[in-house]
């Protein structure tokens, strides 16, 4: 019974949401003569115009999404929040992810691709450190290829300083897209945290006799959600499916997406060792479901004999979840997993897929990953360690490695080198934190809305 109020409670705020991405369709119709809201357009004005609406949302109207379409719409979703921050904000992401304006577009539609080169879009799921963010940035600028690819930055906080960052790139294609579902937009409510929500650590027997909201619903060790640790994997999923059925841009897009983290860093051939891959896979691995551009074990000795090497392994989640790039066809088999990836029981979006690997997806996952990486994390400095993280020291001790073997990088072909016993590999332990029916429901619906 429990269960069924719960996904009332969820299809009840997909219904609203809905309205709400209606109402905001109608007035970008209607929207003249509005005053501006300054300072808002994550993306600006996208050049060229963003993709037409052609076919988009059902019953939208065709909308000239000229440099000057944010203003009236904004301005309306301000209104509308009458003056409650939270509401603005919600409305304000519900019009761009519906929108989508993409800046310098014409980098996209007109880029010009080589005989066997695939397209690439770039999906970085970006929380909120800006400086990790600045410096993944800043190795993709110098990377050649980088003008042809789609990037995609999908946000869970909305921020300025981040929005600066993305207005900031110039030399490829942009769009920012938003997870509706965010802590931010939902502070004191489910998928946030609710003030009648039961405590992490309250037990089951007290939190039924005090009746806080998912009292019937602790994970596998007794804990309650923490919406904290819920975000990363629902966003993880939400844009999976928005990046391949709800972009614009990428409709029926036939190449790659390559899956980022704020806090990776690219080499300035990844771009290059990419297509190399995916060529590598058409030969010899078509079975291999993923691309990985680097696992984490510290790079040892001299690229030599080496940068032009790949290892064909079983997919891995912790050696194997960074740079993570597939095609249309591993998603889809993803998309038939949904009610195994959203009612395991971990609430880590990479363990989980482990988990599919194993219980729901047609065969495990085989990677091609180069022996030398071609992505690295600046990152971990925060969760290992006490000092104070500075990502700029990381990515100058990645680029002294990079500068010392440059003569290795841009390898003209690349071949396997080593085959690992391949075996499907069981997730060793389940770590628990995604216990809460509302998740497991608010995590099926993605594929269906919006
Ligand atoms: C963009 O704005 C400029 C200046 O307001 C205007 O002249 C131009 O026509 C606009 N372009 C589009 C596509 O709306
Ligand atoms: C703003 O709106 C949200 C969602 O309806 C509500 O929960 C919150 O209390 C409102 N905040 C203020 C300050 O009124």
């Amino acid at each position: 019974m429990r269960l069924r109020i719960y996904k009332r409670k969820v299809l009840a705020l997909l219904l609203a949401l809905g309205a709400a991405a209606c109402a905001l369709a109608l007035w970008g119709g209607a929207g003249a003569g509005a005053g501006e809201a300054a300072g808002e357009e994550p993306a600006g004005p996208a050049v060229g115009g963003s993709s037409s609406s052609s076919g988009g949302s059902p019953g939208s109207p065709a909308r000239q999404a000229g440099n000057a379409s944010w203003g009236p719409p904004l301005a309306a979703a301000a209104a509308e929040g009458g003056g409650n921050e939270t509401l603005r904000l919600r409305s304000l992401v519900y019009r761009l992810n519906f929108d989508q304006p993409v800046r310098h577009e014409a980098l996209w539609t007109g880029r010009a691709l080589g005989a066997g080169e695939a397209p690439v879009a770039l999906v970085v799921q970006v929380h909120e450190r800006a400086e990790h963010l600045r410096l993944l940035l800043a190795s993709l600028r110098r990377a050649p290829g980088a003008e042809k690819v789609l990037l995609v930055l999908s946000h869970d906080v909305w921020a300025p300083e981040l929005n600066a960052l993305a207005a900031a790139v110039d030399f490829c294609a942009v769009l920012q897209i938003f997870f509706p579902f965010s802590r931010q937009l939902y502070p004191a409510e489910f998928p946030g945290s609710d003030p009648r929500d039961c405590p992490r650590d309250l037990g089951q027997a007290e939190a039924l006799r005090r009746g806080c909201l998912n009292a019937r619903y602790p994970d596998a060790f007794g804990h309650y959600r923490e919406a904290a640790f819920a975000q990363t994997k629902h966003h993880w999923w939400w844009k999976l499916h928005f990046a391949w059925e709800r972009i614009r841009a990428l409709r029926r897009h036939p190449g790659l997406l390559l899956f980022l983290e704020e806090d990776h860093y690219l080499a300035p051939d990844f771009y290059a060792v990419l297509q190399r891959l995916w060529a590598l896979r058409q030969r010899d691995c078509p079975d291999c479901q993923l691309l990985s551009l680097g696992s984490y074990a510290a790079v040892r000795g001299g690229f030599a004999q080496r940068a032009d090497k790949a290892e064909l392994k079983s997919w891995k989640s912790t050696e194997h979840n960074m740079g993570m790039a597939f095609a249309r066809d591993t998603y889809e088999q993803l998309l038939a997993c949904t009610d195994a990836f959203c009612a395991y029981d971990d609430y880590n979006w990479d363990w989980t897929l482990q988990h599919l690997t194993v219980h729901c997806l047609p065969r495990f996952w085989k990677v091609l990953v180069p022996e030398i990486p071609r992505v690295f994390h600046t990152g971990d400095c925060g969760m290992h360690h006490k000092k104070a993280c500075r990502p700029a020291a990381q990515s100058a001790k990645i680029d002294a490695l990079l500068d010392a073997n440059r003569q290795h990088l841009f390898p003209e072909a690349m071949s396997v080198s080593k085959r690992y016993s391949l075996a499907p590999v069981s997730p060793h332990v389940k770590n628990g934190g995604w216990g809460d029916i509302r998740d497991h429901e608010l995590c099926k619906s993605y594929r269906r809305l919006q």
